[in-house]
């Protein structure tokens, strides 16, 4: 009878697994084979690989335009096509506006109004609002604030000289302090006081070391339907919290004491102020609240990162810091300071960060979803409605047909004569088309702040503690390494 009983429920599970993963081969897609349950995404939930390496797997395994996966029963195209990905990202915008990401006013209000997560009209509504905040003319204003981080940067620098520190932590302070000052008006002194509350906060926000963390976030990205089901929030409920009432407070006092600092918090409350009665999207606390809990999460991890990333592949290319050193030093002589225009004139500055941004692209991924169906023209292939499409910015980063040699950290890439020969829409750090990120020109100036900043006085060296090759922990949401980023400092 047992035997009976099991061959039913082998039978069972073989039907059921048919009738799910049968969706690509129906429509004559090539596919990833999928693992039993969890798709192609087994060893990104077992915490074996980071999605940087499972995305970069996949695109190295096919050479077609595009490629079926199933992330759990769920399935998603990966684009790997740069001709497809224009359609999608701008030509035919208005078909993939929205990420298939969870968006559920009740279960996480502060989630569903984010530039991130909200769809359809109430993105187009907040979008035309918060543009304006980072124009060049508004990130010139903001510059004295950053100034003030950068140079306690280099103070904090200058007190450890001789020491080899592990940089991720370092320039996490340095983005904290920058970001909660611009978009919270507060002085979070994590540069200063190695137990700033709000250093512990920033940590927590998107920490996903718990199975709960890791789950809520796994969610929110690639199964909804369990943000709704199990009520999970995407940032730590007690962190952003605490960061809503820091925030509300701050206003408070602000309109209190009349105090201007032409920060994020400023241009938020003029835009309230500013409102017209025949505005569609308007702003209440938790909205404007939404977005700087925003500015916070998407541009501290962000900016750090890509920092120490860069300060780490300089560490190990003493030349390209040699010259990067050189013009620096040139620059900050001509101008006596790092003004804005003195930051945008670097063009080798511009370059490394470019080229740390490809080899370390943060997200790995862009994701966006088809809006009805869609058929593509190149290859008459249609795509039904609510589809999740993944865009594998890993994998077009390290294809040899677009970056020759890949593995090479070479900024030339991206000099005056070579930039022109990249072909679009395979260099995608800050996405592409109207959903690209918003805050690019403020993550670039608090990045290149603080490389200004560092390499006018320090040198960075490789030692034994210095991990080569780098090492990603799989259970990180950006690209987060396992051992840290460690480099002697040395006072020049
Ligand atoms: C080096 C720094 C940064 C990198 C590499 C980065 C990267 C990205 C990427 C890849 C996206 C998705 C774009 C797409 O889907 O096409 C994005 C979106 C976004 N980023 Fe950034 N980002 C950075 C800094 C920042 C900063 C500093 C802020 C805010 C202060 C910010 C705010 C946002 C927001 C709000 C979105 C969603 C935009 C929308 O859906 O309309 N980012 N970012």
């Amino acid at each position: 009878m047992f035997a009976i009983y099991l061959g039913c429920l082998l039978l069972l599970l073989y039907y059921l697994y048919q009738k799910t993963y049968s969706y690509w081969s129906s429509r004559g897609v090539p596919f990833d084979k999928p693992f039993l349950i969890f798709g192609s995404f087994f060893d990104i939930a077992a915490r074996k690989k980071h999605i940087f390496h499972v995305l970069r797997e996949i695109y190295d395994k096919f050479d077609t335009p595009y490629v079926g996966i199933y992330i759990l029963n769920q399935p998603t195209l990966i684009v790997r096509s740069p001709e497809i990905l224009k359609r999608i990202l701008v030509k035919d915008f208005d078909k993939f506006l929205n990420r298939k990401v969870a968006s559920n006013e009740s279960v996480d209000p502060i989630a569903a109004h984010t530039l991130f997560s909200s769809k359809d009209q109430i993105w187009r509504g907040i979008r035309a609002k918060i543009s304006p905040v980072f124009t060049s003319g508004k990130m010139k204003l903001m510059l004295p604030l950053m100034k003030e981080c950068a140079e306690d940067l280099n103070a904090y620098l200058t007190k450890r000289a001789g020491e080899t520190l592990e940089f991720r932590n370092v320039t996490k302070k340095y983005s904290v302090d920058i970001i909660s000052s611009c978009a919270f008006g507060v002085n979070s002194y994590c540069l200063k006081d190695d137990n700033s509350e709000i250093m512990q906060v920033a940590t927590k926000l998107l920490d996903l070391k718990s199975f709960v963390r890791n789950f809520s976030v796994f969610s929110f990205f690639f199964v909804p339907k369990f943000v709704d089901i199990f009520r999970v929030t995407f940032l730590d409920k007690t962190a952003s919290d605490y960061l809503i009432k820091m925030f509300q407070s701050t206003i408070a006092e602000r309109q209190k004491k009349n105090i201007v600092r032409n920060d994020l918090i400023d241009l938020l409350s003029n835009l309230k102020d500013n409102e017209k009665f025949t505005d569609e999207y308007k702003f209440d606390d938790i909205k404007m609240a939404a977005q700087a809990l925003t500015f916070f999460s998407a541009g501290n991890d962000t900016t750090s990162l890509t920092i120490s990333f860069t300060l780490y592949e300089l560490a190990l290319n003493p030349t390209i810091q040699d010259r990067l050193r050189q013009e620096v030093q040139e620059t900050f002589a001509k101008h006596g300071d790092f003004t804005y225009d003195a930051i945008y004139e670097m063009k080798y500055l511009d370059m490394v960060v470019n080229e740390t941004l490809r080899k370390y692209p943060l997200t790995s991924f862009l994701n966006r979803k088809s809006a009805s169906k869609y058929t593509f023209e190149e290859t008459g292939f249609t795509l039904d409605e609510d589809v999740a499409i993944l865009i594998p910015v890993a994998g077009l980063h390290f294809d040899p047909e677009y970056f020759p040699d890949p593995e090479k950290y070479d900024p030339e890439r991206f000099s005056e004569e070579n930039k022109n020969k990249i072909q679009p829409y395979t260099y995608l750090p800050f996405g592409d088309g109207p959903r690209s990120c918003i805050g690019q020109r403020f993550g670039l100036l608090v990045t290149k702040m603080a490389l200004a900043y560092t390499l006018k006085d320090f040198a960075f060296e490789r030692t034994a503690a210095t991990a080569v090759p780098l090492v990603f922990n799989s259970g990180s949401f950006f690209m987060q390494t396992k051992t840290g980023l460690h480099m002697k400092v040395v006072k020049l």
